[in-house]
């Protein structure tokens, strides 16, 4: 089996996840190099994940470093510049979320995609592979619930990491764009159907430095789908028990819940403060086995030359929906798609 050379571009709180996953945990990979601009987080991707070239630019590492594929984990900002050169330099790419900062950069992200057929495009939307959401997936096609008409999705970074939540702000796309486009993703997925309008609101009442940034530390918003169905979402950043991901899909004969309690295990703790369940801590904890399937699937798309099912459209279209919640937010109206 030829070995696939891969590149990493960004060793942050995620890309080290990838990098480890890519280094030790999917056969017939090799990551070749790994690209950063901070270089401790090279010292690492060379001393312990065994990149053989590390770089702290981009181009750098694309024009001289042997590579089948690419990795993007980088800032959100970067995402639609460094998936363009990459495909321009004819590797595959995977990138994060989001696709893009806003739909401009989609479109032409959509362009390059387009523009190199041959070349496997994959975006992070990795809860598509979590062994939970996967059977959700499944139990509604196969009609468990009846017809799915109704959304409620909960997505809050834990309090003990706000001040990396507070440092990521200015880049990260604002709060809509950057917590909420897994949950409208897999709206879109449950639902079967496309948002044509939201409300949003949102609110500050612990840290003033998200809306000095800019930004709003807690969202909520209402979208109604083309079909009828409805969808609900609350982000923020300030859980004060853990990394609480829920979603509830409800059907017209029944419903199902992911992680109501977003509990570390199945273990019970009795002590002095009663019967307690830890919470998961954060995202590389909750969703570990979703991002290894998901790069297990990047790479056998690579072999196969397969394209995945998730698109750089899925992409623009979560992008939009983000955007447009966002600007629900700013003007204070729904907004119409
Ligand atoms: N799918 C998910 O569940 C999930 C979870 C977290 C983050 N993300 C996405 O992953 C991306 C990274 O997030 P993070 O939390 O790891 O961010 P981070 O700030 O911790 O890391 C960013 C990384 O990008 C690198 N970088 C920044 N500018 C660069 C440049 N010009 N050239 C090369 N490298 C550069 C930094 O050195 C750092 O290694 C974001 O787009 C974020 O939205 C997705």
């Amino acid at each position: 089996m030829k070995e696939i050379r891969v590149g990493i571009a960004g060793l942050g709180r995620l890309g080290k996840v990838h990098a480890e996953n890519l280094a030790f945990h999917i056969p017939g990979v090799r990551l070749t190099a790994a690209c950063s601009i901070v270089s401790e987080e090279l010292s690492f991707a060379r001393d312990r994940l065994g990149a053989e070239s590390v770089f702290s630019d981009y181009d750098e590492m694309l024009s001289k470093a042997e590579l089948d594929a690419v990795v993007i984990v980088t800032s959100s900002p970067l995402h639609c510049e460094e998936l363009k050169k990459a495909l321009e330099c004819g590797k595959h790419v995977f990138t994060e979320k989001p696709l893009g900062v806003n739909v401009e950069e989609c479109k032409e992200a959509e362009k390059a995609v387009e523009a190199h057929p041959d070349r496997i495009f994959f975006l992070g939307f990795m809860r598509r592979f979590d062994p939970s959401y996967l059977y959700a997936k499944k139990k509604i096609s196969e009609g468990a619930i009846g017809r799915p008409y109704l959304v409620k999705a909960t997505g809050i970074d834990p309090e003990s990491a706000v001040e990396g939540a507070i440092r990521f702000a200015p880049t990260s796309g604002g709060l809509y764009i950057d917590m909420a486009s897994h949950d409208i993703d897999l709206m879109r997925w449950f639902l079967g159907s496309e948002a044509r309008e939201v409300y949003a609101l949102g609110a500050n009442f612990k840290h003033p430095e998200f809306p000095e940034a800019g930004d709003v530390e807690t969202g909520c918003a209402l979208y109604q789908f083309r079909n009828g169905a409805i969808g609900m979402l609350h982000v923020g950043r300030t859980a004060a028990h853990g990394y609480h991901i829920e979603t509830e899909i409800v059907g017209t004969e029944g419903s199902i819940r992911i992680s109501p309690m977003p509990a570390k295990n199945l273990a019970l703790l009795y002590d002095k403060r009663g019967v307690v369940t830890e919470c998961v801590e954060g995202f590389p904890e909750r969703f570990r086995e979703a991002y290894r399937n998901e790069m297990q699937e990047f790479i056998r798309c690579v072999r196969s030359g397969e394209q995945p099912e998730v698109s750089v459209y899925d992409g623009t279209r979560a992008t939009e929906l983000s955007f447009a919640t966002t600007k629900s937010f700013r003007e204070k109206r729904p907004v119409t798609l």
